[in-house]
């Protein structure tokens, strides 16, 4: 489909199709795992939440939203601004690079009230797990479907639920945030 796609009568180049190819493998897989992983992690290090999610499992959208905010799968973006941009009092000029700190913006304590604390409570629209703008991704809702169903399976077929490390060894990168690995019993 990609290689007969057009867009204004053309059809995309190869390095258009490599990228849109790379890109939702990428994110498509790698994102989702982390996203489950610390979802399990949050549920393991709140022992009420895990129990009130057992009893309830309408409460498995809060889960994940929680976890996106609080544990955001992406840490970052990279940006180049196409003109310049007013922000704050400083001037941000055209052709610059930037990263902007999703996993900062989503503790902003501006923001959320107690931002580090993880609750599955309050209302945490507004994240920017997904980012924002023409760029907002475009497996938001199947990545959030994955989830769910993901820790809805381990809920009804893993009663009980433990982790066999006390210490989280998460993955090296600046970029993403993800365990290594998440050895449990059940
Ligand atoms: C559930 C966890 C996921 C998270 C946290 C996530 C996060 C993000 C973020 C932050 C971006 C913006 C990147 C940027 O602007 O540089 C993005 C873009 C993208 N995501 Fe996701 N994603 C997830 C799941 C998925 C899934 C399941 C797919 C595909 C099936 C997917 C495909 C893409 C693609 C193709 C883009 C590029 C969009 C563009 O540049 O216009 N993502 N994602």
């Amino acid at each position: 489909m990609l290689v007969r796609s057009e867009v204004d009568d053309e059809i995309l180049t190869p390095l258009e199709v490599l990228s849109i190819v790379v890109l939702t493998h990428f994110g498509g897989s790698e994102t989702p795992s982390h996203l489950i992983t610390s979802a399990l992690l949050a549920l393991l290090d709140n022992p009420d939440t895990l129990t009130e999610l057992r009893d309830d499992r309408a409460l498995l959208p809060n889960l994940v939203e929680e976890t996106l905010r609080h544990a955001s799968p992406v840490n970052l973006v990279f940006q180049t601004a196409m003109r310049d941009v007013e922000l704050h009092g400083s001037t941000i000029p055209g052709g610059s690079f930037v990263l902007s700190y999703i996993s900062s913006a989503n503790r902003h304590e501006r923001r959320y009230d107690d931002p580090d604390r993880f609750d599955i409570h309050p209302n945490t629209d507004g994240h920017l797990s997904f980012a924002h703008g023409p760029h907002y991704c475009p497996g938001a809702s199947i990545g959030r479907r994955m989830a769910q169903i993901a820790i809805g399976a381990v809920l009804e077929r893993m009663p009980d639920l433990r982790r066999l490390q006390p210490e989280t060894e998460w993955l090296p990168s600046l970029w993403v945030r993800g365990a290594r690995s998440l050895p449990v019993a059940f």
